[in-house]
């Protein structure tokens, strides 16, 4: 496996490969790769002929106060992982490389769900989000993407911006991967306490009684985040946001669910300082 950091060498790497007819896989990450981005890499390496996995802390999806400079940085370790997995190349270039102009001018947005849930509370978040996967997705040429559905708000938006667009890119959604606790694997996790820790478990544990509840028949979209709400607030967490929305087109239900709605329930949290995004669906 190769670790390579500039553009120009990632094309010459990956052109002759997709030339000979192999199918480019990528798998965007910002690094600190854990087992859910594992589950990622090992579904490109399982699906197509060469794997591209990106580690880029990408700084314009990071509003002033966030965590771009306490982000877990471990290159090293990343290629290691994703060499034992089987990918062909970790593209690790630095911000100059991809921005060498300074923040671009030119940027991908979603105009209407760019401002809702996590956009809501993290204004230029999915722009930053959109604009550098789109650059991934051009430098690399890859014919396939794999991202996780913990970040459930953005696979969405990066579906819809494939077929907005017209890139020729085939995105793979791959199930949240959790631990033996539930607690959805993140990057983030390693920012919380041993206490938070266990009062964070409190989200997957809200949202998989929310299930166990519309499994037994309840329909009501308020009595479902309630459940949610309550599993948190009762573990010290602090709630951002609980949604009840439209498996579709992202749009948030009130009311009562009929039959054929499919929906996610989307929750972001506080533990202490820590963020944090999961979400369950409800078919
Ligand atoms: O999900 C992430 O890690 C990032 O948002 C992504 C897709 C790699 C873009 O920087």
């Amino acid at each position: 496996m190769q670790i390579i950091k500039s553009i120009d060498a990632l094309r010459a790497a990956v052109k002759p490969l997709a030339m000979q007819g192999k199918t480019i896989g990528l798998v965007p990450t910002m690094g600190a790769l854990h087992d859910g981005h594992g589950a990622l890499i090992k579904e490109s390496v399982k699906n197509c002929d060469v794997t591209v996995v990106s580690v880029f802390l990408n700084p314009i999806q990071f509003g002033k106060n966030e965590d771009l400079d306490k982000y877990p940085k471990r290159l090293e370790a990343d290629a290691k992982l994703a060499e034992s997995l089987g990918a062909d190349f970790v593209f690790a270039p630095s911000v100059a490389e991809m921005y060498p102009d300074g923040d671009p001018l030119t940027l991908v947005r979603d105009e209407t769900l760019e401002s809702m849930y996590c956009g809501a509370y993290r204004p230029g978040h999915f722009r930053g989000v959109l604009t550098v996967v789109s650059k991934l997705f051009l430098i690399s040429g890859a014919n396939h993407a794999y991202f996780g559905e913990k970040d459930y708000q953005q696979v969405f938006l990066i579906e819809r911006m494939v077929r907005d667009l017209n890139f020729d890119i085939q995105i793979h959604r791959v199930k949240i991967v959790r631990e033996a606790s539930g607690l959805a694997l993140s990057s983030r996790n390693e920012y919380l306490t041993d206490l938070e820790r266990s009062q964070a478990l409190s989200i997957s544990t809200g949202l998989k009684q929310a299930k166990e509840t519309f499994e037994k028949g309840e329909r009501r979209v308020a009595v479902l985040r309630d459940v949610v709400i309550k599993s948190i607030l009762g573990n010290r967490g602090q709630v951002q946001y609980v949604e009840v929305v439209n498996q579709k087109d992202l749009q948030k239900f009130n009311g009562a669910l009929r039959e054929e709605d499919k929906v996610v329930i989307l929750v972001a949290a506080f533990f202490g300082k820590t963020r944090l995004i999961d979400n369950i669906e409800l078919n």
